[in-house]
């Protein structure tokens, strides 16, 4: 199995998560953070795709949402799999939705909202103030849900060793 994360981190936790699972999946694992490098890349290498996001303001970053227009149908030939890192509990499944494409939705093997962090000392004054004052945070905060994402991983390995299984058998006939 060999597996891409690819993501955008604005303040550093879809990107500890992007880490996390890296360490957590088999085979090998590259990341690519979009947010750093905006290149264009090679998918024909990797038979998993890991894509993550973080909500800010109701939206994922136009670059993600860029990447997943741009590479669709290539993506919809891979084992996928799509996580949101964000902050509003009560709303997590509706931006989960209204994040990834259908299309995309349809073909994951694994989905998860997995929590997310406030990091003021990371946030500019603007960000400070939003969050102040829809969500009354006002300190550093993780909601992290590890159990999510452990499950997360649990379905892309299971799913990425039975595929490994039946091709090898597809192979010997
Ligand atoms: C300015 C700002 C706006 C945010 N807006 C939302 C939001 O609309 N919905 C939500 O669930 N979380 C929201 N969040 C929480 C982020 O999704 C959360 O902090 C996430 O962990 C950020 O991940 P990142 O650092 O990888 O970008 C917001 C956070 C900030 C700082």
């Amino acid at each position: 199995m060999r597996t891409l994360i690819v993501y955008t981190t604005r303040h550093g936790t879809t990107e500890s998560v992007a880490h996390y699972l890296a360490d957590w999946l088999p085979g090998d694992v590259d990341l690519l953070n979009l947010t750093a490098r905006p290149t264009q890349c090679e998918l024909a290498r990797y038979d998993t795709v890991v894509i993550g996001s973080s909500i800010h303001i109701g939206r994922i970053p136009a670059r993600l949402s860029a990447f997943m227009d741009h590479h669709l149908d290539e993506l919809l030939t891979k084992r996928i799999g799509l996580y949101l890192c964000c902050m509003n509990e009560a709303s997590a499944e509706t931006q989960f939705d209204d994040a990834f494409p259908l299309a995309l939705r349809r073909h994951a093997i694994a989905c998860a909202t997995v929590g997310g962090e406030f990091h003021f000392d990371r946030m500019t004054i603007a960000e400070r103030l939003i969050v102040r004052a829809v969500s009354g945070v006002k300190e550093n905060t993780s909601r992290v849900d590890y159990d999510a994402i452990n499950r997360f991983a649990r379905m892309i390995s299971e799913i990425g060793e039975n595929a490994g299984e039946i091709s090898s058998a597809e192979e010997q006939g």
